[in-house]
């Protein structure tokens, strides 16, 4: 299993959602609906191994966290467009703490971004912050140490346009997860989702 965590921080948390403004109004909502296609989507199927998580910390009421299951997913086509009309119907429910079903394979919840990442750790995956200044990718997930970690299931933090606040930071380490880079350059979040599907794809499907 492949999970993805992004903390974005200023998108909206109702349904007041324009469709027209997802980058405006909507703080940034492009950039997670553009996180949702790379998470999912490939030519002509969809990444059924992978669940992302978006926690959203913009006004009215945050936070409230949306739950993709690439296993469930149905009728959602890569476009931020289509993609922004279904957080839209997520985010216009009631939230309470439990995960509730929007439409197949989108869910929603009154939950904390350190809430998930605390599920995470009990869960038992291997949880990682990807991270600009972390230790190379290659170094950590390899042909040496991949099946191992693959039981245990993959689980990748990244921030938004504003990035992890010092606190979150400092809450992760406190946790001791590890940082992991996969470049040299700073990325947007959704080609981090691109460049460690990649590796792991290259992993799983290659060099064995
Ligand atoms: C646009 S960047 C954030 C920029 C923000 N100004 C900051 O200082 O964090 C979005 C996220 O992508 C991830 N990211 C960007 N470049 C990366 C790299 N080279 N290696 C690993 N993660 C990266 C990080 O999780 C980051 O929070």
């Amino acid at each position: 299993m492949r999970e993805f965590i992004l903390k974005a921080n200023k998108a909206i948390t109702s349904g007041d959602v324009n469709l027209k403004d997802l980058p405006g109004s909507c703080g940034r909502l492009d950039l997670v609906c553009r996180c949702v296609s790379s998470a999912f989507f490939l030519s002509h199927d969809i990444r059924r191994d992978t669940v992302f998580y978006s926690v959203h910390y913009g006004e009215p009421n945050p936070p409230v966290a949306l739950k993709f299951v690439g296993s469930e997913l149905k009728r959602v086509s890569p476009d931020e467009r289509s993609i922004a009309i279904f957080i839209k119907k997520a985010l216009s429910k009631e939230h309470d703490t439990h995960w509730r079903e929007s439409t197949p394979g989108i869910y929603h919840a009154k939950r904390d971004f350190k809430d998930i990442v605390l599920e995470k750790l009990e869960e038992g995956r291997k949880v990682y912050l990807l991270h600009l200044k972390g230790k190379p990718i290659e170094e950590v997930i390899n042909p040496k140490t991949y099946d191992e970690i693959k039981d245990r299931g993959f689980v990748f933090i990244l921030g938004d346009h504003i990035g992890l606040t010092e606190e979150d930071e400092r809450f992760l380490r406190d946790l001791k997860i590890e940082r992991i880079s996969i470049s040299p350059l700073e990325l947007h979040a959704n080609q981090c989702i691109d460049i460690v599907h990649n590796v792991l794809d290259k992993l799983e499907y290659m060099e064995k």
